[in-house]
């Protein structure tokens, strides 16, 4: 990995992620919104992000051991947070659109 692409700070990393992707990073969101909304039924509450988000280093770490340098984790950082955060979105919009469509019945 190049990692001379990453920039140092996780707004640059969105940045630059949005930069890449363009119009296609609305269908990314829009994918991980539904992928939020089908963890709600596997039983995922938001308290398991963070222990995923541990998982997921620790074994990049494992994996990688020193090549992941900070630069590196600090873009797996924001790949994951905006991934966890995406996927929390949509699953409390499905979760608030269920619980409006029950008041008006
Ligand atoms: C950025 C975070 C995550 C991503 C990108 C992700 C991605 C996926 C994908 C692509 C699937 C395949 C099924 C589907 O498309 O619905 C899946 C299934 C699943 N995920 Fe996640 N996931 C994430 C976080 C989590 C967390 C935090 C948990 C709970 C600790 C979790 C538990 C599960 C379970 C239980 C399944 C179903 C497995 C099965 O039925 O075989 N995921 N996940």
């Amino acid at each position: 990995m190049d990692e001379s692409l990453f920039q140092t700070t996780s707004t640059d990393n969105l940045r630059f992620l949005l930069l890449l992707t363009g119009p296609d990073m609305d269908l990314v969101e829009e994918q991980l919104q539904h992928l939020g909304v089908s963890h709600i039924g596997y039983g995922v509450m938001p308290k398991h992000y963070p222990l995923m988000e541990k998982a997921l280093f620790d074994t990049l770490q494992d994996t990688l051991e020193d090549r992941l340098t900070p630069k590196v984790k600090e873009s797996w950082n924001t790949v994951y947070t905006f991934m966890s955060v995406t996927m929390m979105q949509g699953a409390f919009a499905s979760l608030k659109a269920e619980v409006a469509s029950s008041k008006r019945q």
